[in-house]
């Protein structure tokens, strides 16, 4: 998705030119994109004032943020405590393996983007997995596979 500076810009003003207001630029441009490109980066590191290598550390810090842009099904797995005793470790690993990517990575056709997630506080229907805005409760390896092997291109 190509970002509009434009866009970047409305946001940067909306949310004044005080050091509070940093991430709530920056998640609202993740909302809208799906990630920081190097031109959003650029103009928030500009009209900010903040270095670009210090902006770079940050959104780093934070797994919110990603540098690339996600794929149209996000799927995220958590491994909080609860999850990844439960058998969260084990969904992701399978998942990893069933789409061939590692976490962090979107495949090939920008159909899913895989991410591992701290605990999302559902702790008490875990294994949990989202994938974009639906939780599934109490997932196993197996289910979400078989969630996955019935993609049709769709969103899930
Ligand atoms: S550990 Fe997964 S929701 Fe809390």
């Amino acid at each position: 998705m190509n970002v509009n500076l434009n866009n970047v810009d409305d946001i940067i003003r909306s949310y004044g030119k005080n050091p509070g207001g940093l991430i709530p630029v920056l998640l609202k441009i993740e909302e809208l994109y799906g990630y920081i490109s190097e031109e959003a980066l650029s103009e928030v590191s500009d009209k900010l004032s903040v270095p670009p290598l210090r902006l770079k550390k940050i959104i780093s810090f934070y797994n919110t943020f990603s540098f690339t842009p996600k794929a149209r099904n996000v799927i995220r797995v958590c491994q909080g405590c609860n999850c990844s005793s439960g058998g969260g470790q084990l969904t992701a690993a399978k998942i990893s393996e069933f789409l061939n990517i590692k976490p962090g990575e979107t495949s090939p056709d920008e159909s899913f983007t895989l991410e591992l997630v701290p605990c999302q506080r559902l702790c008490a229907v875990g294994p949990v997995v989202i994938i974009n805005d639906k939780v599934y409760s109490h997932s196993t390896a197996d289910k979400i596979q078989q969630l996955l092997s019935e993609y049709d291109s769709s969103e899930l």
